[in-house]
């Protein structure tokens, strides 16, 4: 199958002129891996400082993916702890090179967290949900594709250390659910063996009904003989051909997916099962606790979706087998621009957690907006659950050191495609970079890392970095203004997402309701209301509790509140929706002028590409704007203050 073109991202390296050699000497026994360390110095060749020879070294007693880089006046020596390490260190020692440059000296990394995992939602015929970049580079009419493109995106992912890949959509339907068949898995296998060659395992994602869809069973009981029967053997085959295999991503009961419930099981019982097939081989279950009733009646108000990921998982704690991981949305409802953090973590404390996050802008303006996801993503990772007396943040948790687990981690739906600069938007791609140098280190700053990535990317311009960096900085909180205010979320049009419907969500099935009335919004999640404050350790269960000590920017996600009612800095609810709802729009406009400032410092395509995004984002948060201030000028028949225009 045909792979187009593609760009660099931020791999794209200085050309050499002439044939440049690097010397290069490896001191452990060369394999795939140490061969592509050696490759990418290769093709760094005109970054690295001339006549200098590289040594690369191994050793035993580190951390696996651990490295050490010493750089003298003749020599740079790069010790891992493996030839994972040690690829990590070269990227490491070029990423350094060419942002800040090389001085005599030496210093070590190692990763934060275990995992460091992208969740492709690739379907096989080529589609990609949520995908708004393309289609898919790893499937394309039923077929999987393999080549330099599959090269490239390893070289990108390995780069920033991600070192785990699920190629297909959670929802695995039709088709895809052969992928672990005997049809798929020489395909899955070179892919496989490439990633691997840059310390990458690779996962699929299973449809829990496969021992009926394939083995023509008429159940998929977890507890049932001849379905675990199924399961072993399909494992079994299954690293036959891909002994590094990683494991199953799972996501049952759950937007319609089948899963244990069917049968009156448990989702302990539906992942221990697999589990237990998977464990002699090394082999992880990954499960979601993405599971709520997606057909609620919107006139019922007892129901809470925001409780649901809790009340399903907390009473399973500690029943889950040491191989299986439970993968936890980082809110209780689903990737909206601002959610409190999930009250799985903190509640949680006898079970392997891994943090999913969306790279994939679905709700955040879909990579014709910019946002950058950096700060949203750790501000969910410094939340302090209280679940110990300290090392209690959602990072402390996912990384390991909070309970002393190795299977846990981080993972992001990922934002990429087959469009040439990968990601549709050319800025979406901070996004990707951002997430593989978070996940390694949770203490880099959202600076930190756009700046690096505007460097490698765009080159070392202080105008470029200046004005880049500061659209990315602000353009979540931009987002945030202009679209559905102090973390009520959904107010987008139905099934695709995109652009805003006020009541898109309000009478559907799917749980997403803000119920405003011409005097009040939002739904009372106090022990008033649906009681899902109490989910939380205190003290944090006792802040979001009371309107005055619930922080502003997710009032209206915790409470009923009336329009009139006062923030602190004076101004009314209604009054903050219009102030920041013309701001938001004001702040896309001046990114807009102060991108065009870069004009001269960025090649026309680039240029021209970024500019159209910029125009339509701005045209789309016009349109949020004037809706949704018309929807409450409308219903409350009050005006601006300022004088401005509504609808
Ligand atoms: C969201 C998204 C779906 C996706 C689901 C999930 O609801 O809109 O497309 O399948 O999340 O995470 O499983």
């Amino acid at each position: 199958m045909m792979q187009t073109g593609w760009e660099q991202a931020w791999l794209s390296y200085a050309e050499p002129k002439d044939a440049c050699e690097v010397p290069v000497t490896c001191c452990p026994e060369e394999d795939a891996v140490l061969g592509r360390a050696k490759e990418e110095l290769a093709l760094a060749a005109k970054e690295l400082p001339q006549g200098k020879m590289i040594w690369l070294k191994q050793s035993e007693e580190w951390d696996k993916e651990a490295y050490q880089i010493c750089v003298g006046a003749s020599d740079i020596t790069i010790t891992g702890g493996s030839s994972v390490g040690i690829l990590y260190g070269v990227f490491g020692l070029l990423r350094r090179l060419r942002t800040k440059g090389l001085t005599d000296g030496s210093w070590s990394e190692s990763p934060k967290n275990p995992l460091r995992m992208l969740n492709h939602w690739d379907n096989i015929d080529g589609s990609i949900e949520r995908g708004y970049s393309g289609r898919s580079f790893f499937f394309s009419n039923d077929k999987v594709l393999f080549g330099e493109r599959t090269k490239m995106y390893a070289r990108l992912c390995a780069s920033v250390g991600i070192n785990g890949v699920v190629l297909n959509n959670v929802n695995v339907r039709q088709k895809a659910t052969n992928l672990i068949t005997q049809e798929y898995l020489p395909a899955v296998r070179e892919i496989s063996e490439l990633l691997a060659s840059y310390g990458i395992r690779t996962f699929l994602s299973v449809n829990f009904a496969a021992p009926i869809e394939l083995g023509g069973l008429s159940v998929s009981d977890p507890l049932d003989p001849d379905v675990i029967q199924y399961w072993r053997r399909q494992t079994q085959i299954l690293y036959r051909e891909i002994p590094n295999f990683g494991g199953f991503l799972v996501k049952a009961d759950s937007e319609g997916r089948p899963g244990p419930f069917t049968y009156g099981r448990t989702h302990a019982d539906g992942a221990n099962m697999l589990a237990k097939c998977l464990e002699p081989y090394g082999g992880l279950v990954i499960w979601r606790c993405f599971v709520y009733n997606c057909s609620q009646d919107w006139r019922d108000t007892k129901t809470d979706r925001a409780r649901a990921g809790y009340d399903h998982f907390a009473p399973l704690d500690g029943l889950f087998l040491p191989n299986v991981i439970l993968q936890i949305k980082n809110g209780p409802m689903d990737f909206q621009v601002r959610e409190p953090v999930s009250p799985l973590f903190g509640g949680l404390t006898k079970t392997n957690q891994m943090l999913e996050v969306q790279a994939a802008q679905e709700y955040t303006g879909q990579q014709i907006h910019v946002c950058y996801l950096i700060p949203m993503w750790k501000e969910i990772l410094s939340f302090r659950t209280y679940v110990t007396e300290e090392n209690d943040t959602v990072a402390d948790i996912i990384s390991g050191k909070t309970f002393g687990q190795t299977n846990c981690g981080i993972c992001a739906v990922a934002n990429t495609g087959d469009d040439q600069n990968w990601t549709g938007h050319d800025l979406a791609a901070a996004n990707w970079y951002g997430f593989g140098r978070l996940a390694w280190d949770p203490e880099l700053s959202s600076e930190e890392i756009a700046q690096e990535w505007i460097v490698l990317t765009f080159g070392a311009q202080e105008k470029l970095k200046k004005v880049l960096g500061d659209i990315l900085l602000n353009s979540w909180k931009a987002y945030e203004n202009y679209t559905s205010p102090l973390g009520i979320g959904w107010m987008v049009n139905p099934s695709h997402h995109y652009g805003p419907n006020v009541e898109g969500y309000e009478y559907d099935r799917w749980g997403t309701y803000h119920r405003a009335t011409r005097t009040a919004i939002g739904v009372e999640r106090g022990s008033a209301g649906t009681g899902f404050a109490a989910q939380y350790r205190e003290p944090n269960a006792s802040m979001y509790e009371h309107v005055e000590t619930t922080p502003e920017e997710l009032l209206l996600f915790f409470h009923r509140i009336p329009y009139d009612y006062r923030l602190k800095d004076g101004r009314t609810l209604l009054q903050y929706i219009y102030d920041t709802h013309f701001a938001g729009v004001e702040q896309v406009e001046h990114m807009i002028e102060a991108f065009c400032t870069c004009k001269e410092l960025i090649d026309e395509k680039r240029f021209a590409r970024i500019l159209s995004r910029l125009t339509a984002q701005l045209q789309s948060a016009t349109e949020w704007r004037d809706r949704i201030n018309t929807y409450f000028y409308r219903f409350t028949e009050q005006p601006d203050e300022h004088g401005r225009c509504i609808y």
